[in-house]
Parts: C-alpha cells; sequence; structure tokens
C-alpha cells in the first residue's frame, strides 16, 4: 500500500510522562502505517528542556511560526517537586506559556463529543468551544488593602507627563482597592484569533462584556471586536454563512444554558476561566477535550487539553497495566494533519484524518473505552480496556 505523501513538515513537539508513552503509539499505530509523516522534531521533555537551558522550546515555537501548523504532548510544568526529582537547573516556565507568548495566541477548548456519553447539560447536542483571553484583567492586578478613612484614586501619568485622576471611593473606614488594565494590541490579537478559529470551524462565535455597567473598560472590548470583525472578517463570515453574535455576559450564560452548543464562545479572561471549566466538566471527561492555540495571523498548534497523566505513568513504569484516554492526543494530531492537509492542498491526508477520527468514535460508540469514560458511559461499556489496547481496538477498525 502506498502511503499518504506529504509536502511541508508538521511541527511535532514531544513532551512527558504517560503522555509520551501515548505520544510514540498513536504515532505507531495509528498514523505512520498509513502517511509518509513528515515532521520538524523538537524534544520539549523535561529533561531536554534543562540540557537546552529551555532553548528547545523557544526553538519550537520559532519552527510553528515559520511553518504554520504544529502538534504538541504534554509536558511537565516544573514545581519544587518536579525540580528534585529531575535535578534541574531551575523551575523552567511553562512550555505552553512560552509558545502562546511566542505567537501571540489564544487557546481554544473543544470537546470531543460521542453518543454514549451525555453531557450534564441535557440540551447541549454540538461542542461548544471556548476561547479565553489570556492577558491582563484581574491576573495582572494590583491591589492595596485599604487600612482606613482617605481617598482611593486611579492616576495615569502620561509619558509627555499628563496626569489624568479619577476618584474611586471616599473610603469611611477600612477597604480594598484593585487596579487592573488591558492592552488595545492585546484585545485586537484576541480579537483576530477568534474571527480567524471561528472561520476555521465554521461555527457562530459568540462574545460578551459588562459593557452596561462598564462603560470604558468593558466598552473598549466590545469596540475593537467590532473594529476588527468590519476591518477584515464580515465579509469573510457572510462567505462562510456565520455570524458574529455579541450580547452582555449575563445574556450570554443564559443562552448558552439553553442552546444546543456549536458556536465558539469567546471570553474575557476571567469569564474564560470560570466557563471553560464549567463547560469542561459538562462535557464529561478531560481526556475528550482538544486544545488549539491560534495567533492572529492564522498560525496554528494542537494539543491535548490535559496534561501528563503522572499518576499513570509511575503505574506504567512499574509495568502495571494503565487505562489512559488518548483521544485528545488522537484528535491533536488528526487536527494538525488536516490543517496541514488544507494549507498543502492534500485531500488524501484531510481525508485520512476524518477516517481516524471515525474510527476512533466508532471504538467508544461501539462500547470499546477506558476507565475514565466507562464511568460516565450509558450504556454501559461493553468492555473497558488498557491504554495501548484501546489504541489496537482503533487500529483494528482502521485496518477493517
Ligand atoms: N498542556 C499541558 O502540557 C499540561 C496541562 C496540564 C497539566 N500539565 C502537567 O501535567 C502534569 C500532571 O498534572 P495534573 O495531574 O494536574 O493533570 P492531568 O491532566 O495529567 O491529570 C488530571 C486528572 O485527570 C486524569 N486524566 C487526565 N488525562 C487523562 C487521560 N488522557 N486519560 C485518563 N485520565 C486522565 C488524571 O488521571 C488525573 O486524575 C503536571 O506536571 C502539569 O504541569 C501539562
Amino acid at each position: 500500500m502506498t502511503k499518504i505523501a506529504m509536502k511541508t513538515p508538521i511541527v511535532e513537539m514531544d513532551g512527558d510522562e504517560m503522555t509520551r508513552v501515548l505520544w510514540a503509539w498513536v504515532k505507531d499505530k495509528l498514523i505512520t502505517p498509513y502517511v509518509d509523516l513528515k515532521t520538524e522534531y523538537y524534544d520539549l521533555g523535561l529533561k531536554h528542556r534543562d540540557d537546552t537551558d529551555d532553548q528547545v522550546t523557544l526553538d519550537a515555537a520559532e519552527a510553528n511560526r515559520r511553518l504554520g501548523v504544529g502538534v504538541k504532548c504534554a509536558t511537565i510544568t516544573p514545581n519544587q517537586d518536579r525540580v528534585k526529582e529531575y535535578t534541574l537547573k531551575q523551575q523552567w516556565k511553562s512550555p505552553n506559556g512560552t509558545i502562546r507568548a511566542a505567537l501571540d495566541g489564544t487557546v481554544f477548548r473543544k470537546p470531543i463529543l460521542v453518543p454514549n456519553i451525555t453531557p450534564s447539560v441535557a440540551s447541549w447536542k454540538k461542542p461548544i468551544i471556548v476561547g479565553r483571553h489570556a492577558y491582563g484583567d484581574v491576573y495582572k492586578n494590583a491591589e492595596i488593602a485599604v487600612p482606613g478613612p482617605g481617598t482611593g484614586e486611579l492616576v495615569f501619568t502620561g509619558a509627555d507627563g499628563t496626569v489624568k485622576r479619577v476618584l474611586i471611593q471616599e473610603f469611611k473606614g477600612p477597604g480594598i482597592l484593585q487596579g487592573i488594565h488591558n492592552t488595545e494590541q492585546s484585545i485586537r490579537s484576541f480579537a483576530k484569533s477568534c474571527f480567524t478559529y471561528a472561520l476555521d470551524e465554521k461555527v457562530d462565535m459568540w462574545f460578551a462584556t459588562k459593557d452596561t455597567i462598564s462603560k470604558i473598560y468593558d466598552q473598549t472590548f466590545k469596540l475593537l471586536f467590532e473594529d476588527e470583525f468590519a476591518k477584515g472578517y464580515r465579509e469573510k463570515f457572510k462567505a462562510a454563512g456565520i455570524e458574529y453574535f455579541y450580547t452582555l455576559i449575563d445574556d450570554v450564560v443564559a443562552r448558552v444554558m439553553k442552546g444546543e452548543g456549536g458556536m465558539l464562545w469567546a471570553c474575557k479572561n476571567y469569564d474564560g476561566d470560570v466557563m471553560s471549566d464549567m463547560v469542561a466538566s459538562a462535557f464529561g471527561s478531560l481526556a475528550m477535550m482538544t486544545s488549539v492555540l491560534v495567533s492572529p495571523d492564522g498560525v496554528f498548534e494542537y494539543e491535548a487539553a490535559h496534561g501528563t497523566v503522572q499518576k499513570h505513568y509511575y503505574k506504567h513504569l512499574k509495568g502495571e497495566k494503565t487505562s489512559s484516554n488518548s483521544m485528545a492526543l488522537i484528535f491533536a494530531w488528526t487536527g494538525a494533519m488536516r490543517k496541514r492537509g488544507e494549507l498543502d492542498h492534500l485531500p488524501a491526508l484531510m481525508a485520512f484524518a476524518d477516517r481516524l477520527e471515525k474510527a476512533s468514535l466508532d471504538t467508544i460508540a461501539g462500547g470499546v473505552m477506558t476507565g475514565d469514560l466507562a464511568r460516565l458511559a450509558t450504556p454501559p461499556a461493553k468492555q473497558v480496556v488498557g491504554s495501548e489496547e484501546f489504541l489496537d481496538a482503533i487500529a483494528e477498525r482502521l485496518r477493517g
């Protein structure tokens, strides 16, 4: 059988622990038998990040920018325990944070739906993709514990020395004060990444703030989104048959809970923090959540939303059987292959991505699944399988 040819390599970022084990199996069992896989490989495993003083992460991000499409395995973000466990030179930064900063990107999380896992919200029939603005607001705040009576003010001193001053509160006793900010550049980048991804997925996009209350801060988000939409996306949305819908945050929450899903929900930083966890848990398992980093100029990096599944890895090292679910990792690879196929005009590669996704979904729909899903499935699983057996079951369907 001739394998499917590729043109441009996918940037492959290997990772840590159980997901590193699954990564190799996914490639060996499900991809390389069918695709003449071309990748530019970067080992983001913690040991190699330490050996290269984290230069490998920067190189991988640069390669992703240059080649346009990457796929990333889960990686350890070291804490003090990991510094000891791996005798690290220092507590390296989160690779995801480094790559996100290098690409100026936004992360979108999308659940994988299967018929035998029912979302907790009965009306949800299609995936809800959540995009979170990962800059500023309360996450980069300045706070003061007000000790007693006094004046709280907001002061801006321009580079030319001009001062703007606004009264926040005349305190009669103790209280609290908080200053937050955002930048026009970051909000515009966020808007562009969201519009780009909605077009890519061909889904409507919803965005909400509290602009009726926050007449400058939140209103600015609303106006900058409108401006970017009018400048670069209105016509493209029309041609794709999708809509951009703006409303208030409380209204959007009510609509999401009553709707059937099937949209991209663009969220301000705090809203995205809270809502992405609500949406993820209502759709079932973390192992069924994919994640895509999209830059404002259309660079894509695909990964699973979950971590390295550390506990399973320690069991695996002891030779014990594990039941790790590789669905999100498989969908990271299919996402990258489909995008590469689209950019390089390779319909066979895109069709293979569809076929691999279908084989994976059919395996679960047919009742064969890992332990995390078996706990949630109705009707109950026919066969609860281990990490490798699950991939073998998908491989068998692919062959069949
Ligand atoms: N994107 C990333 O690279 C990323 C994201 C989160 C955490 N991490 C890293 O992963 C490591 C472990 O972190 P954690 O335990 O908080 O998160 P985790 O996602 O690895 O695990 C959280 C829980 O979900 C379960 N789980 C997750 N994925 C699963 C899968 N595919 N199959 C079955 N069960 C699954 C785990 O068993 C565990 O109970 C940490 O070192 C952290 O830094 C990396």
